[in-house]
């Protein structure tokens, strides 16, 4: 299939692209560069032997949007492009809504310009908010807690009224539990800017020595052993997810939400005593007060992505530990500490 890929030399993004093209499908990248590197491109073209269509624009631009849509006209598009920082989103919601909703509108419009009906679209488990049971399916109540969650709660609530405004659109919305890891080649990963707000990147940049030792937020939740417990889902998982969603699509559904998770809770003690046994790497930790806005326990029912989209995550703790360790001891610095020699 011909896709348009917004976002896609970020980190979900990149991986996906490889899943992508490794299935056979014409990718176009669009991205504004802005949060990720353009590095990641020659090592995509490395790690797929192809030389990929990438353009530098920003999905807020509709003018510009609509010049890609007319020149590329793709049968679908992947819509990764937007902010994912929780705490950036309660110091700067406007940037958010901005971003994340604005960025989708923008896009919509220009997909209509060429009729083009499909998209699959990056959500995120923070629009359910506080549990009322566990794990998570798809019918659970959405009451995301901070503004991050709820511009991802808005699109796709305007996703479901784009596919009622005209016969043929297709909506998948993946809502992704917490995507770790990196590609098995150790060429492309997670590269956050600055201090790093997820786990598995600091984990791997304590190990790599560029931070003393992990701050674990919390040891006196409600868990096996006090702290914050989550659903890791290895990233190239949730790269073949997207494979799997697009290939849904032309299933006639109309709009369909899954969960993408691997239905098991792995605390922070457990995420570091894998990762140091799979690296063979001390982590040294410390104990501080609870993050502001961090729930104590959350997983998913990934049942639905199963039986509907034939997908199921293949790869384990070890592999997410193996794979982040790869990734960041071959790219210490991450993409833009790295000479391009070639
Ligand atoms: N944690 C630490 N120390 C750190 C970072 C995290 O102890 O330095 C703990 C957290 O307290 C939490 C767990 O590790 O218990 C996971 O934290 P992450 O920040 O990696 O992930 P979150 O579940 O908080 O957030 C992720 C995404 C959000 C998304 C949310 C729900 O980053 O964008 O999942 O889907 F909103």
């Amino acid at each position: 299939m011909r896709v348009l890929v917004t976002g896609g030399a970020g980190y979900i993004g990149s991986h996906a692209v490889l899943s992508l093209l490794g299935a056979g499908h014409d990718v176009l990248i669009v991205d504004s560069f802005a949060t990720s590197s353009p590095r990641v491109i020659k090592r995509l073209e490395a790690l797929s032997g192809r030389v990929l269509h990438v353009i530098e624009r920003d999905v807020r631009d509709y003018e510009a949007m609509r010049g890609v849509m007319a020149s590329w006209v793709p049968e679908a598009v992947i819509h990764f492009a937007g902010l994912k920082s929780v705490a950036e989103s309660v110091a700067d919601p406007a940037l958010y809504y901005d971003v994340n909703v604005g960025g989708t509108v923008s896009l919509l419009r220009a997909m209509a310009e060429i009729d083009c009906s499909k998209i699959v679209f990056s959500s995120s488990a923070t629009v359910y908010g506080t549990p009322e049971y566990l794990p998570y399916d798809e019918a659970h109540p959405t009451n995301p807690v901070n503004p991050y969650g709820r511009t991802k709660l808005v699109v796709e609530q305007l996703l479901g009224d784009w596919i009622g405004a005209r016969e043929g659109r297709a909506v998948t919305a993946l809502r992704y539990f917490n995507p770790v890891g990196a590609h098995p080649s150790g060429e492309i990963g997670e590269d956050p800017s600055g201090v790093p707000n997820n786990l598995m990147p600091y984990i791997a940049q304590v190990a790599v020595g560029r931070r003393p030792h992990l701050t674990i937020f919390g040891d006196d939740y409600e868990t096996r052993d006090g702290t914050g417990e989550r659903d890791y889902i290895h990233v190239m998982d949730l790269a073949e997810a997207h494979v799997a969603a697009l290939m849904h699509l032309a299933t006639g559904e109309r709009m369909q939400i899954f969960n993408v998770g691997t239905g098991q809770g792995i605390t922070v003690r457990e995420m570091v005593r894998a990762f140091e046994e799979t690296a063979g790497v001390r982590v040294p930790t410390e104990i501080a007060a609870r993050r502001a806005g961090d729930l104590p326990r959350f997983f998913a029912d990934a049942a639905r992505a199963r039986d509907m989209l034939g997908w199921m995550p293949s790869r384990d703790l070890h592999d997410m530990c193996l794979d982040a360790w790869g990734w960041q001891s071959r790219n210490p610095g991450g993409y833009d500490a790295q000479e391009d020699a070639a």
